[in-house]
């Protein structure tokens, strides 16, 4: 990346639409004309109700899905055109943890090969700035998430939700992200791990100097976890700005409803 790459800003979203055509009914207008710009360190929390369009916004940001229309620029570069092997700048750079890490994890993997696999991508080979040993770097990041050193010879059904939450993270930190975006990543845990996988993800922001994109239905998450909120409706921003502001006093009627039901959201 050029020096003038490093300095725009991590994301600069303009007028993304993402359209579902479902067959017999009406198209669904996941994501609607939605702008954004995500300025490298931020912690950007995206709330809305489940159907809002927040996990087609981000697998947009991520590369895995394509808008219908408009622009993702990251760091400068627009990516929405780009085959797969262009984009090799972005795949290392960011990535994700998904809301379940049953279904994330191969079972018949490793946990060792599955963190790993980030730095096999034949995309990556030749960049400079991955990591290429992988025993050191497999040490490094189970012990950032708190995970046993011999963690890598098993498999993940040997696990708990809340230590395979923490597998699919160090998976994520593996090649050395710049974004971390995570979709929900403790709603599927038992409520009493949640806060440990949370504080956990707040402290590795810091450690690994990671930009946050975080997305949940639950305010609370966001609020403890991110400086910056966006609240989406029927994919849209409804309202967004700095957490607190918006937490103390909402611009939007959404927002306060959404506020207003926390005690419902939180036990579904
Ligand atoms: N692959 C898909 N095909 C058809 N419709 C989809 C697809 N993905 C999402 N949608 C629809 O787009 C809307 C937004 O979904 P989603 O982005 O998953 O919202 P959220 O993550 O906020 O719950 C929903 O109406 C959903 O049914
Ligand atoms: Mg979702």
């Amino acid at each position: 990346m050029t020096e003038q790459e490093m300095t725009e800003p991590v994301y600069v979203l303009e007028n993304v639409r993402r359209v579902f055509d479902a067959s017999g009914r009406s198209p669904v207008v996941a994501v609607d004309n939605l702008s954004l710009t995500l300025e490298k360190g931020a912690r950007l929390g995206i709330v809305g109700e489940s159907g809002s369009g927040k996990s087609t916004l981000i697998r947009m940001m991520a590369a895995l899905d394509r808008p219908t229309s408009g622009t993702i620029r990251f760091h400068g570069r627009p990516i929405e055109g780009l085959p797969e092997r262009r984009l090799g700048f972005l795949r290392a750079k960011v990535q994700m943890v998904f809301q379940d890490p049953r279904s994330s994890l191969n079972p018949r993997m490793t946990v060792g090969d599955i963190i790993c696999e980030p730095l096999r991508s034949r995309l990556l080979r030749t960049r400079s700035d991955i990591p290429t040993d992988r025993g050191a770097r497999l040490a490094k990041v189970l012990d950032a998430v708190g995970l046993p050193a011999d963690s890598g010879k098993r498999y993940p059904h040997e696990f708990s939700g809340g230590q395979r939450q923490r597998i699919a993270i160090a998976r994520a930190l593996a090649p050395s992200p710049e974004v971390l975006i995570a979709d929900e990543p403790v709603s599927a845990l038992d409520v009493s791990v949640r806060a440990q996988v949370l504080n956990l993800l707040d402290h590795l922001v810091d450690d690994f100097g990671l930009t946050l994109v975080f997305v949940s239905h639950d305010l609370m998450v966001v609020r403890h976890i991110c400086n910056e909120v966006l609240v989406m409706r029927r994919g849209k921003v409804e309202e967004a700005g700095p957490t607190e502001h918006v937490y103390a006093a909402p611009a939007a009627a959404y927002t306060a409803e959404l506020l207003a039901a926390v005690p419902r959201i939180r036990l579904d």
